[in-house]
């Protein structure tokens, strides 16, 4: 029988291997790797597809993202140490910043290429906090 923390822990697995998905598919987008012409050296007719698919993949990513981090925000606060609560929302404050600026600069430039190479930043850094941050809020609820 799962308790309810470990049903917990399970969903916050399938946020992260969802926003992972969701990453292949925006990576998958584009196989362009040169930002100097960016989304230029492509037909125009090409690129309004890959504009409107971008846009709504990152949108898509955006709004998952800040849906997980608001749920794993609100299952620390009885749960783990105040240290790790303060660094672990900050954390995910400076994901939710770079994820909007990104999303700004898209508008403001429409570069897919660039877009895309940021996202995975992102996606690295996503990567790195699942592995210290999350993994260390699981042990709390499990060990809860
Ligand atoms: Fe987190
Ligand atoms: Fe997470």
């Amino acid at each position: 029988m799962t308790t309810d923390r470990q049903q917990l822990v399970l969903k916050l697995h399938k946020d992260h291997a969802y926003l992972q998905a969701l990453m292949a598919q925006i990576t998958a987008l584009c196989e362009r790797g040169d930002l100097t012409s960016g989304c230029n050296g492509c037909a125009p007719q090409q690129r309004t597809t890959c504009n409107s698919d971008i846009e709504n993949l990152i949108r898509t990513f955006i709004e998952a993202t800040l849906h997980h981090n608001m749920l794993e925000s609100a299952c620390m606060q009885d749960i783990a140490p105040r240290e790790h609560r303060h660094a672990h929302n900050q954390a995910h404050l400076m994901i939710a910043e770079r994820l909007k600026s990104v999303r700004l600069d898209f508008r403001q430039t429409g570069n897919g290429v660039a877009t895309i190479r940021e996202i995975t930043a992102i996606m690295g850094l996503l990567t790195e906090h699942i592995n210290s941050y999350d993994q260390q809020l699981e042990s709390y609820l499990l060990a809860a």
